[in-house]
């Protein structure tokens, strides 16, 4: 017997937008993305994963030779080239994408953005692995990323919509950022 097919969602006023997740490393952006493109029915787009392949270099190497700045210029060009060029996708921006006060203005008009929150003491224990994996992090104390992270949140309070995610898993996360999602999108075209 075959598993029925998921409803098809209507965003309603939103459908027309790509819907964009920020937030700081580690929350789990590509992993929820992936699965909330999958509910959708669009695209799924990871910006690290598009920047990596522009260059041909890996982040670490980027940042590690000091092309953090080609980084994050690739980074902002490739961000409105794939909003303005796709059709309403998901995307999954890096930790630091949503720092550019530009970026943050042109997904204002063009996108939606969700800002996936995890509390600091949720996100701590994950910290040494996060150091292993983002050249950003490698060096800094926690004292210096707790700072980093605090500084980067009042940014990413700044989107569209913010959503608390638990620390079950990446499971809960999706359905609890897809149901945020829903009761907005239906608030609104209502
Ligand atoms: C960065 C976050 C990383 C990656 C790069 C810089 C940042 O993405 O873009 O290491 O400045 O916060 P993730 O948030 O996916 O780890």
């Amino acid at each position: 017997m075959s598993r029925a097919e998921p409803e098809q969602i209507d965003l309603g006023a939103l459908a027309s937008r790509s819907i964009v997740l920020c937030g700081f490393m580690g929350v789990g952006k590509t992993s929820i993305g992936r699965r909330l493109a999958r509910r959708l029915r669009r695209s799924f787009f990871d910006l690290d994963a598009l920047i990596v392949s522009r260059l041909g270099a890996s982040v670490p190497d980027l940042f590690n030779s000091g092309r953090e700045p080609l980084f994050r210029e690739t980074e902002a060009s490739i961000l409105r080239d794939l909003v303005l060029a796709s059709p309403p996708s998901v995307i999954a921006l890096g930790g630091g994408a949503y720092d550019n006060a530009g970026s943050r203005e042109f997904l204002r008009e063009h996108a939606f953005v969700i800002h996936l929150d995890q509390s600091w003491q949720a996100l701590y224990p994950a910290l040494n692995r996060l150091r292993e994996s983002r050249p950003l992090l490698t060096s800094r104390s926690n004292a210096e990323i707790e700072a980093l992270y605090y500084q980067r949140r009042e940014n990413y309070l700044l989107a569209d919509l913010t959503v608390a995610i638990p620390r079950a898993g990446v499971t809960r996360a999706s359905r609890e950022v897809l149901h945020a999602l829903m009761t907005y999108a239906a608030k609104i075209t209502n």
